[in-house]
């Protein structure tokens, strides 16, 4: 090449290596606080060499303040597209050694310009927030950025898989896009989200409270419900994006990736007679039966500390990836409560949005009783959960293992909203309520009345259970499709799927429904 060619060549190269190096004490710095710099980051999460950069090259063009003359390239993002396990995503990284990873004008153009990608491309959009928030010197033009990303949010749900990882602060509006997405991964100790920071809360409410407590990863898994799962590190964090991008697909008009079927439809599970006691208010670990299902094993659990009455799981069954909703008998009985409705609410929702079948695991008493729950709004919650089921047009079994009294039967995907196959075990329980409530109520006065009253009570309980929840009584009426050998759940669910592979539904066009948010 001619000299002119080649010192341009390697002016570029020489600008290239700057700008991803970084200012060394900034990075000194961020590597001090426990965590890794933007490129690091996306190193771990992407296939090696794969990551295409968009606007290196880009810097601010902010007056006043000062600005003028701090421009740093790449404006604290890097941004782009690469690939996991050979599948398409797009990507940003905020670099928090670049004005704390704030977000300015060209900082959002540059995010504004990879979800549209994203979006037009039919791939997954994955953001690693590590930021102060909005850039304070840049106004409202980083407020108006803000704005840009919430609207593409909301424009990409259910068409292409969103994912938050946040992996450093996430303060003020910047947070809301946390809650835009399917799943928002935390890592222990260095995340935070939160609206105002410690000292806003201070100064407004008096209260003094560390960022953890505010809003630490551990509050976030355990009592918002905001954070899908929790990291103890980087590295753990970013490999289960992967794992999670794995089993999801790149859009909604596309299938999710599915592995060689394995003769699941064969399978006896001998284990399931086992783990699930007679009595139906024996407790049992329903992650147990979910794990006699699914292949290997294996199911990535979301919310795992958050409502664990219920269970939300992604998993695999004969290679295709299913959505699990389970009732969780070892915590509060496996009752349905406020914020269980709105968890598997939301899943069952992303589930159906991205064309992954769903397996609903029946074992529920009802919905939790009480003031605080009724105050708090359970109908109105409840109510989401009954909603997304009913507009689900996926594949959906039922799979009633025990009990399953009054709303919450019908709430957990029952035939009358719309499951294509129920099945019940024969410990199956079907029925408006267990039989002691029920007894007490339509034989009161007679119990009132009776001589020996504990003794007419124990016949009654037996009349009730003989005719009216004895195994076949829902399968006589065609509510329950097959009654079912516990062992045989792997495999008639297998068959199932199989069944409704191209199931189709069609719902009449409307602008929206009014979900009861
Ligand atoms: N706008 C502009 N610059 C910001 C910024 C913002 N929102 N947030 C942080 N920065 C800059 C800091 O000025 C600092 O710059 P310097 O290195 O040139 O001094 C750099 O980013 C690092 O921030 P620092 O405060 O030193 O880091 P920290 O780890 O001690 O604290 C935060 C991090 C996020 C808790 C703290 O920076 C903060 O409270 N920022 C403001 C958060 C906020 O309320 N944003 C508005 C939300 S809409």
């Amino acid at each position: 090449a001619p000299p002119a060619m080649d010192r341009l060549r390697e002016e570029l190269a020489g600008a290239r290596e700057d700008i991803a190096r970084g200012h060394p004490q900034a990075v000194e710095r961020q590597h001090s606080l426990g965590k890794r710099t933007a490129r690091e980051r996306l190193d771990l999460l992407l296939d090696e060499g794969s990551f295409l950069e968009i606007e290196m090259f880009r810097r601010h063009r902010a007056q006043g303040l000062g600005m003028e003359r701090q421009r740093p390239h790449t404006d604290g993002v890097v941004a782009g597209s690469g690939t996991i396990d050979g599948r398409r995503v797009f990507v940003y990284a905020q670099d928090f050694t670049v004005f704390g990873g704030s977000l300015g004008e060209a900082h959002a153009q540059k995010i504004h310009k990879v979800m549209d990608l994203a979006l037009s491309s039919g791939s997954p959009f994955i953001g690693l927030n590590d930021s102060g928030g909005a850039r304070i010197q840049e106004g409202v033009l980083s407020l108006n950025g803000y704005g840009g990303i919430f609207q593409r949010n909301v424009q990409a749900s259910g068409v292409i898989p969103q994912i938050a990882v946040v992996l450093g602060p996430c303060a003020g509006g910047a947070a809301y896009s946390t809650a835009l997405a399917d799943f928002t991964f935390m890592v222990r100790d260095t995340a935070q989200l939160y609206l105002t920071g410690p000292d806003v809360v201070e100064a407004v409410t008096g209260e003094r409270i560390t960022h953890a407590e505010l809003g630490g990863a551990q509050v976030h898994a355990t009592r918002s419900g905001l954070a899908t799962f929790v990291h103890d590190d980087e590295e753990s964090c970013l490999a289960a994006v992967r794992d999670l991008v794995a089993m999801l697909p790149g859009n909604n008009l596309s299938r999710p990736p599915a592995l060689p079927a394995r003769g699941a439809a064969g399978d006896a599970r001998p284990r399931l007679a086992e783990i699930v006691p007679v009595e139906p208010n024996k407790p049992y670990d329903m992650r147990l039966v979910l794990a006699e299902l699914v292949d290997d094993g294996d199911f990535l659990e979301l919310h795992q500390s958050w409502a664990p009455n219920v269970i939300c799981a992604l998993a695999r069954i004969d290679g295709q990836v299913v959505g699990v909703v389970g009732n969780q008998p070892t915590v509060l009985a496996g009752v349905l409560d406020v914020s269980a409705a709105e968890k598997a609410a939301r899943f069952v929702r992303f589930c159906d949005a991205f064309s992954i079948p769903l397996v609903t695991l029946v074992d529920v008493p009802g919905f939790l009783p009480g003031k605080e729950q009724e105050h708090a709004g359970v109908i109105r919650h409840g109510a989401k959960l009954l909603y997304a089921y009913c507009e689900a047009t996926v594949p959906r079994i039922q799979v009633i293992l025990r009990k399953a009294y009054g709303g919450a039967y019908i709430v957990m995907d029952s035939r009358s909203i719309g499951t294509d196959l129920s099945l019940a075990w024969p410990t199956n329980e079907i029925a408006v309520m267990g039989a002691e409530g029920a007894v007490n109520i339509i034989h009161r006065k007679e119990l009132a009345a009776a001589a020996d009253p504990a003794a007419r009570r124990a016949e009654l309980l037996e009349q009730y259970t003989r005719e009216l929840v004895h195994p076949a009584y829902t399968a006589e009426r065609g509510l329950v499709d097959a009654v079912i050998d516990p062992v045989e759940t792997r495999s008639a669910v297998a068959r199932g799927l199989a069944m409704l592979r191209d199931k189709r539904k069609h719902v009449a066009p409307r602008k929206h429904g009014n979900l009861p948010l």
